[in-house]
């Protein structure tokens, strides 16, 4: 609809001047790159679906770690019952991997690799805890937990629980106190180099850093996942997608002490759908580019989201001194209660103990469409467009954007950054418009009736 409003505007606009011809049609090969920016779900129908082992008890194969002599007391070390489980798991055609209901399963650092026999399913009904102690931590797996990898075509469900014990964890972390080293703490759940997997219904909690990454991994779809931990829990991410591709989030309640979803270097065509985030830092692309390295994110949708109280909304994040792109992402529908930076794009990101230094070279960010976002923010500068002088920020689209403060007024900030709004933008993203090229911004009244003076002059500013 608006991009039919826009479309016949333009042409009006075109007719009534005969002007900015070639920046017109632009735009609208970018809007209707960005309106058509979608990622294919097709691998769903590809991959035979996977049936759940509950309706089809009979042809499946339990392996149920209590056979194997787990005991599930929370005080017991079962983690050689679990080695042992998934060695015949793992194995056998048609498996369930059962981690039963009732049981607190208390189990060490352990890689659960694949491959696999055809339709392994990992049923987690009932909780799995880590021990809590980071001194005897094994050494051997310093940055992980329960490590999934080299699956395809495997299902984790069963409505159980993950969880990191992480609070000796976080007290030990640098940013809780600075006399402390700064080193990784393991994740929760890995799932690396694997392809045609689904996690449903799992809940990973009080992760040591953070709760579940993907990474390297094709074909991935997580649905009805909650993350949770506490609003100061360092680092503690909830889901983090890398090197990976094709991912679909849907339905997922996050709320932790860093990024509620984070997706970094050589990811593209990820989905999120419904998501709500709070407490937590947001939903990034990010951080990229840090020691001087390439970072490469592209096609990222983001639909229906709810983030309430969190300290980003919206943000891509980079260090300067990078390379590489973002390239390819639309927001929409979202809606933010008290956030403290709603809409965030930062090329001087910086989260190390000293200052960066000032650098020329940069991530490249292109394409970034934000569409139907409102609510409230905490700050006055509700959005931020922080870029760098030498790689500017450019295509930067904003449609049906409304953000409010309760007790002041709000504005946008703009380095080094290009594009154009339409429909209402609040508050008012003049500021995307550079001095050498015209873009349109048009507001509510002109909406329903485009009048003749509304059509004078290119630039308009909004309410
Ligand atoms: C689990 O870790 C504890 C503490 O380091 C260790 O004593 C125990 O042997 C480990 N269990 C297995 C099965 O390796
Ligand atoms: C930080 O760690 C140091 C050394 O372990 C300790 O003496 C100090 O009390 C800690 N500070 C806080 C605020 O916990
Ligand atoms: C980013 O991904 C590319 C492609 O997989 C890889 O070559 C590069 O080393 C990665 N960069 C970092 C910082 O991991
Ligand atoms: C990144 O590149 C800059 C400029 O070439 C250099 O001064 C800096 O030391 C490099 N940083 C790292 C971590 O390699
Ligand atoms: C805008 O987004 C909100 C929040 O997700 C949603 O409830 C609403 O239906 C959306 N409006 C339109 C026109 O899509
Ligand atoms: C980097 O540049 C900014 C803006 O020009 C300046 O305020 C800041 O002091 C510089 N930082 C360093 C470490 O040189
Ligand atoms: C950044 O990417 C845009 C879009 O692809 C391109 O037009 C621009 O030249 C790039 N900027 C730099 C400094 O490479």
């Amino acid at each position: 609809m608006d991009k039919l409003f826009l479309l016949s505007f333009l042409g009006l606009l075109l007719v009534a001047h005969g002007v900015a011809g070639n920046m017109v049609f632009d735009n609208i090969d970018l809007l209707e790159e960005l309106e058509n920016l979608d990622i294919e779900e097709e691998y769903e129908a590809e991959t035979s679906p996977i049936p759940s082992w509950t309706s089809e008890r009979g042809s499946k194969v339990l392996v149920n770690v209590d056979s194997f002599g787990a005991v599930g007391d929370g005080v017991s070390d079962d983690t050689q019952a679990f080695v042992e489980a998934w060695a015949i798991a793992c194995k056998t055609p048609q498996s369930v991997f059962l981690v039963p209901l009732g049981g607190r399963y208390l189990v060490n650092a352990t890689k659960f690799n694949g491959p696999c026999s055809d339709k392994l399913v990992i049923q987690i009904e009932g909780t799995i805890i880590a021990p809590d102690e980071p001194k005897k931590w094994d050494p051997k797996s310093p940055r992980t937990w329960l490590d999934f990898s080299k699956l395809n075509g495997v299902l984790f469900q069963g409505g159980g629980v993950i969880d990191g014990s992480g609070s000796k964890w976080w007290a030990a972390s640098c940013k809780k106190n600075k006399s402390n080293p700064c080193k990784g703490a393991p994740t929760a759940l890995t799932i690396d180099s694997s392809s045609a997997i689904k996690v449903k219904g799992l809940t990973i909690q009080n992760a040591q850093q953070m709760h579940f990454i993907i990474a390297r991994s094709d074909s991935v779809r997580v649905s009805g996942v909650q993350v949770s931990a506490p609003g100061d829990s360092p680092n503690t991410d909830g889901i983090h997608i890398t090197e990976s591709t094709n991912v679909v989030l849907e339905n997922c309640k996050i709320g932790t002490g860093d990024d509620c979803v984070s997706i970094v270097n050589a990811s593209s065509a990820i989905k999120m759908k419904t998501i709500y985030c709070g407490p937590g830092h947001g939903i990034s692309i990010g951080s990229l580019g840090k020691d001087n390295s390439t970072g490469i994110v592209t096609k990222v949708v983001l639909d229906t989201a709810f983030l309430k109280e969190t300290t980003n909304g919206l943000r891509i994040k980079t260090w300067q001194g990078g390379s590489g792109y973002v390239r390819g992402v639309r927001y929409q529908n979202v809606r933010m209660q008290d956030v403290e930076n709603p809409i965030i794009i930062d090329q001087f990101y910086c989260d190390s103990p000293s200052a960066c230094q000032n650098q020329t070279s940069a991530v490249n960010i292109s394409q970034i469409f934000y569409k139907n976002v409102s609510g409230t923010t905490r700050s006055a500068k509700a959005m931020k467009f922080a870029c760098s002088d030498t790689v500017p920020c450019s295509k930067i689209v904003l449609s049906n954007v409304d953000l409010e403060m309760k007790d002041g007024t709000v504005e946008t900030y703009c380095n080094s950054a290009t594009g154009f709004g339409y429909g209402i933008v609040h508050p008012s993203a003049e500021c995307l418009s550079s001095d050498d090229k015209e873009y349109i911004i048009i507001n509510k009244e002109e909406k329903a009736e485009v009048t003749e003076t509304s059509r004078e002059k290119i630039v308009h500013t909004e309410l």
